[in-house]
């Protein structure tokens, strides 16, 4: 069981950034990502549709005989993890959520920025969130379906240069001094960020701490790949993707790909 691999999902390519996160942390972890392409983006959707649309993806991990899943998206955790752990209570699953907390704590204007979907700027997890870590800071909370579907398209160079000034222009305007990706695509898009809204605002995502829990979570349960045999990492789409390789290539992730 142990050198079974770690299931990670995402609606798109997105969830790759926390793949990186999980193999820095855990080279000897096999890793199978599947990214829902066909149906991304799922930032606009209702509730009952990305829990539909995500459950579906967990029952495909666990076809492939994964031993816990990462939900690699902001969006599907904050709308539905409780849910689909109640769904699946044989498997182990952490999600992820804006690095609120994190951001609050770096902050010393006391004005912080939250970038993410609109389903997960629009929840009561991430209105929670707020509550219990940032009361005390202004908080700039945007979402947007302007980059996510760009990026998706692998559009890096063509369309997001338009637009990424327009969608950071609140955080700009309140003058915030930390920024959460509140979405797993984001961190794709870090250098572009952080060169538009400059050196003062630090720019951050809970990659890292997810993959530190996922350690957690194989080790109490007595999950990790102890069998001495080597990773195996594959990538897979449930529609072609345009943007797939020159992500894992712009994440330095090691390639496997298989569609
Ligand atoms: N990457 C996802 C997230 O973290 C969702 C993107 C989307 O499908 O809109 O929220």
């Amino acid at each position: 069981m142990s050198s079974a691999p770690i299931g990670v999902f995402d609606s798109g390519v997105g969830g790759l950034t926390i793949v990186r996160e999980i193999q820095r942390r855990l080279p000897g972890e096999s890793v199978i990502y599947i990214g829902d392409t066909a149906n991304c983006p799922y930032g606009n959707r209702s509730t009952t549709e990305i829990h539909q649309l995500a459950r579906q993806m967990v029952m495909r991990l666990q076809r492939h005989g994964v031993k816990m899943v990462v939900i690699a998206c902001n969006t599907i955790s904050v709308n539905c993890i409780g849910e689909l752990r109640a769904e699946f209570p044989n498997l182990s699953m952490v999600g992820t959520a804006p690095a609120v907390k994190l951001a609050s704590s770096v902050s010393k204007s006391r004005r912080i920025g939250v970038l993410s979907t609109i389903a997960t700027a629009n929840s009561a997890y991430q209105a929670m969130l707020v509550e219990q870590f940032a009361s005390d800071c202004k908080v700039v909370n945007i979402g947007t379906n302007e980059l996510v579907p760009r990026i998706e398209r692998g559009a890096w160079s063509t369309e997001l240069p338009d637009v990424l000034p327009d969608v950071l222009a609140p955080f700009r305007e309140a003058e915030v001094d930390a920024l959460v990706l509140g979405c797993t695509h984001y961190p794709l898009l870090r250098n572009e960020i952080s060169q538009i809204l400059g050196p003062g605002v630090a720019v951050l995502d809970s990659g890292e701490a997810i993959a530190r829990q996922v350690g957690r979570v194989l080790e109490s349960n007595g999950l990790l790949n102890t069998s001495g045999e080597p990773p195996t990492y594959r990538y897979l789409t449930t529609a072609e993707s345009p943007a797939l390789t020159n992500v894992l290539e712009r994440l330095g992730i090691p390639q496997t790909v298989t569609l």
